[in-house]
C-alpha cells in the first residue's frame, strides 16, 4: 500500500519558497500549493503568473489544490502548467457549473484529476465522478488558512469514499485529506482510508521539517496496517 506525503508551503516562508522545498525533497512525494482567490476563500495566496513562477523553481512535483471561484475556467488553464511541473490539478466541487467536462478539460492537459469537498458537501456527490477521477480530496478543515484543527468528524466521508474506491476497484483513484494533519491525526486518517496526505504547518512549523515528513509517512503506512 503507498502513502503519499504532500507538504504544504502555505505557512513556509514565502520568500524562499524554493528552499523552503528543497527541504523536504527527497522525503515528500510532492509539493501541495494551494491557491486562493478572496472569494471562494477568504484568503489570497498567488496569482497565476506567481504560481508558475513557484512551479518552475520547484524540485518537487506539485500538486496544486485550487480554491478558487469559476473552477470551470481555472482547472484547465492551471493544468495547462504541465510542462512547468504540475502533478495533478484539484478543483473544487462547489465551484463548478460542470464538474464533469472539467476533468476531462483537466486530464486532456496531461495531468492528474481530483475533486474536493468542503465539510459542509455531501460525500455523495462524488461518487458518479469516482471513476473519471484521480483523486478525491476530503477537506479536514474550512479551507482558507493553515494551523486549524482536524474535523474528525470528516473521517466518514473518508470511510464511504475508500469502500466505494474498493468496490469499483478503482486502485489507480488517490484519496486524499487536507487540513489539520499532523503526527497526532494522521494515523486516524489513514485508518480511515486515507493515501494521500497534505500537511501545512506539521511540516513548515518544525525545525526539521525533512524528518517530520518521513514520520508521517511511517506512521501513516503503521495506521494502515
Ligand atoms: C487550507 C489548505 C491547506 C493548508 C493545510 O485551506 O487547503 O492545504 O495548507 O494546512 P495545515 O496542515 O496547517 O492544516
Ligand atoms: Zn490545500
Amino acid at each position: 500500500m503507498t502513502v503519499r506525503i504532500c507538504p504544504s508551503v502555505l505557512n513556509a516562508d514565502q520568500n524562499h519558497l524554493a528552499s523552503e522545498i528543497e527541504r523536504v525533497a527527497g522525503f515528500a512525494d510532492f509539493i501541495h500549493l494551494d491557491i486562493m482567490d478572496d472569494k471562494f476563500v477568504p484568503n489570497f495566496t498567488y496569482s497565476f503568473e506567481q504560481t508558475r513562477q513557484i512551479v518552475m523553481e520547484s524540485v518537487l512535483p506539485i500538486d496544486l489544490h485550487l480554491m478558487v471561484e469559476q473552477a470551470d475556467r481555472w482547472g484547465p488553464k492551471y493544468a495547462s502548467l504541465k510542462p512547468e511541473g504540475v502533478f495533478s490539478v484539484t478543483i473544487h466541487y462547489e465551484a463548478t457549473k460542470d464538474v464533469a467536462g472539467t476533468i476531462d478539460l483537466i486530464k486532456a492537459e496531461g495531468v492528474r484529476c481530483g475533486v474536493a469537498i468542503k465539510p459542509s458537501t455531501p460525500v455523495e456527490v462524488l461518487k458518479g465522478l469516482l471513476t473519471k477521477l484521480d483523486m478525491v480530496l476530503v477537506m479536514t478543515v474550512e479551507p482558507g488558512f493553515g494551523g486549524q484543527s482536524f474535523m474528525g468528524e470528516m473521517m466518514t466521508k473518508v470511510k464511504d469514499l475508500s469502500s466505494w474506491i474498493s468496490a469499483e476497484g478503482l486502485s489507480q483513484t488517490w484519496l486524499q485529506v487536507d487540513g489539520g494533519i499532523a503526527l497526532s491525526t494522521i494515523e486516524e486518517a489513514s485508518a480511515c482510508g486515507a493515501d494521500t496526505f497534505v500537511a501545512g504547518s506539521a511540516v513548515y512549523k518544525s525545525d526539521n521539517p525533512a524528518e517530520i515528513v518521513a514520520e508521517l509517512r511511517k506512521r501513516a503506512i503503521e495506521a494502515r496496517r
